[in-house]
Formats: C-alpha cells, structure tokens, sequence
C-alpha cells in the first residue's frame, strides 16, 4: 500500500517541478535553485501541512501554495546548513551540495531565493482562506524560520560548535533549528479549516513535540546510519563536536526520549478531540525512520 507519506510527496513534487522559474539572464540561479529544490527529499514537511488541513477536511490541492513554501524554506536551510562555513558537507540528498556544483557564491543566492520566493508563493491568493488566516500564515512562516525560530537555533548550534554545553543547550537548540518550521507546517495547515483556539493550540503544542522528536532521531541516524541510507555523509556531528542528545545520552535513550516527546504531544491532541488523522501514521514514520 502506497503510505501517505508517498501520496503527498508525489503531489508536492508535482506541484514544485511546475512551478514557473523565469530569468533568463539569471538563468544558472534558477538551475542552483531547482536543483535543491527538485531532489529526492522525504517531503515531510508539506506532508505535515496537507495532514493537519486534511484532518478536518480540507483538499490537499488547495495546501499546496503553502506546503511547497514550507519545502522551500526547508531547502534553503540545507543549502547553508551545508556551506564551508556551516557545517560543511560534501552530500545531501544523495548528491553533490549545491555549493560543490554551483560554487558558494552561488549556493548562497540559491539560498537567498528560496527563502524570498517562499514568501512570494505563500501569500498567493487563496480562494478558500480568509485574508486574516492567511496572513496569520505568512506571519507564522517567518516568525518560526526567523531568528527567534530556526536562524535563530542555526545560530547557537554554530556557536555552540566544539564546545561543551548542557543538554538545555541542545533543547534550546533542536527546538530552534529543525521544531519550529515543523511546529509551523503544523500551524499553518491547521489554518486552513476555521479551528477553535483551543484546537489550533493543540496541535502548535504536537507539532513542536514531532519537531523535537524529528531531530533527536536525525541525531540517532547520524551515528547509526549509513552514506547510502541517509543519502548524507554519517559521523559528521561527533567530527564537528556538535551539541546533540545522543552526545549525552546515548542513542538508546535518545530513541526513547523521541517516543516520550511524541506521546506527550499527541495527548494533547487527544485532549482537544482530535483523534482520527493522517498525522499519526507521519508520527510514526519520524520515529522508525531510517533516513
Ligand atoms: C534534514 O531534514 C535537516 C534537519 C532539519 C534535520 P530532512 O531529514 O527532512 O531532510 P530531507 O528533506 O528529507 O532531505
Ligand atoms: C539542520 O540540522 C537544521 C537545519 C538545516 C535548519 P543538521 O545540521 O543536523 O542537519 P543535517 O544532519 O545536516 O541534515
Ligand atoms: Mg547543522
Ligand atoms: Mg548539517
Ligand atoms: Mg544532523
């Protein structure tokens, strides 16, 4: 059976390969651009968005100006995640980094656009959602990808890097750089159906919980998986000496702290009445995972 993880991702690449990229004369920004955007990602993140608006009905078509920004976002961040001056990786996706293909001047710009471009295909007229929710969107996308959201994490973690820290470090840390924008694919879908605060409340508490659990197991795999697993280059966190749970915890109880942060998350949505989702089966998918 096709999991929903797959039925969205072949959606959201549908969508993003048809997207419009003009510039003629820009022309080898827009390649560096496709080229993140346009690889094999889990597309989790989308798939986060559809789920949440299509818990209370609402089509995945009409997510998808949305979902697709929160990709571009996310491939922006891999784009200078990678960079010499980040954390330096030769592989993401199974390829080559842009910065190994298109240089790093270029890298960055690619960066650049993604993230600028996001925010053009978010506040996109959406038929179906009233201005104050959408705006409420694009406020959300960049109070949590900024930097008092995932620059913000990016940024302690780089300062953090080689240096002995606590595991409220590491919270602070993993709760900025990879919880927020997955906190906000959550957030946003739930902001295309009319929800009571309480139940948008709910899920914006969930979705910082499967964000959390997100990277505490992208941790895990980077000691435990391998090259052509994880289509990234393993090892890498304990050669930078980055701040990270199984650093001070082991890989074990960083499983089972990842399940913990996720059942907490989901009473809360249990409490708000929400019982029936595709969120659970993409749940499960982060926490057994192999890339
Ligand atoms: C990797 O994210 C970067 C982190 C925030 C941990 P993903 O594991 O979702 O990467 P892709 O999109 O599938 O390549
Ligand atoms: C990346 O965290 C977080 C962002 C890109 C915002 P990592 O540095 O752990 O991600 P990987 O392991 O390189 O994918
Ligand atoms: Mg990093
Ligand atoms: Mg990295
Ligand atoms: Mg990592």
């Amino acid at each position: 059976m096709t999991s929903y993880l797959e039925i969205c991702k072949t959606e959201v690449n549908a969508y993003l390969s048809s997207m419009f990229w003009g510039g003629e004369r820009a022309a080898r920004l827009f390649e560096a651009m496709n080229y993140s955007l346009l690889t094999d990602g889990k597309r989790l993140r989308p798939a986060l968005c559809m789920a949440t608006a299509e818990s209370f009905g609402v089509s995945r078509q009409e997510t998808l100006p949305a979902a697709a920004a929160i990709e571009m976002i996310h491939c922006y961040s891999l784009i200078h995640d990678d960079l010499p001056c980040m954390d330096d990786d030769d592989l993401r996706r199974g390829k080559p980094t842009n910065h190994k293909v298109y240089g790093e001047a270029m890298a960055l710009l690619a960066g650049d656009g993604l993230l600028t471009e996001a925010f053009a295909r978010i506040s996109r007229r959406m038929p179906s959602v009233t201005a104050e929710r959408q705006l409420r969107m694009v406020q959300l996308l960049a109070l949590r990808s900024g930097a008092n959201g995932m620059v913000g994490g990016q940024a302690v973690d780089i300062e953090m890097t080689g240096r002995s820290g606590s595991l409220d470090d590491v919270h602070f840390i993993h709760l900025n750089k990879t919880a927020r924008l997955i906190q906000a694919s959550i957030e946003i879908g739930a902001l295309f159906p009319e929800l009571t605060e309480i139940q948008f409340r709910a899920l914006s508490i969930y979705g910082e919980a499967l964000g959390l659990a997100f990277q505490m197991i992208d941790d895990v795999l980077d000691v435990v998986g391998s090259r052509e697993q994880l289509g990234k280059t393993p090892g890498k966190d304990e050669q930078e000496n980055k701040l990270t749970f199984p650093r001070f915890i082991g890989v074990d109880a960083t499983r089972e702290r990842a399940r913990a942060t996720i059942e907490r998350g989901e009473t809360a949505l249990r409490e708000a009445g929400i019982a029936r989702s595709p969120l659970f089966e993409l749940q499960e998918q982060i926490l057994e995972r192999s890339h």
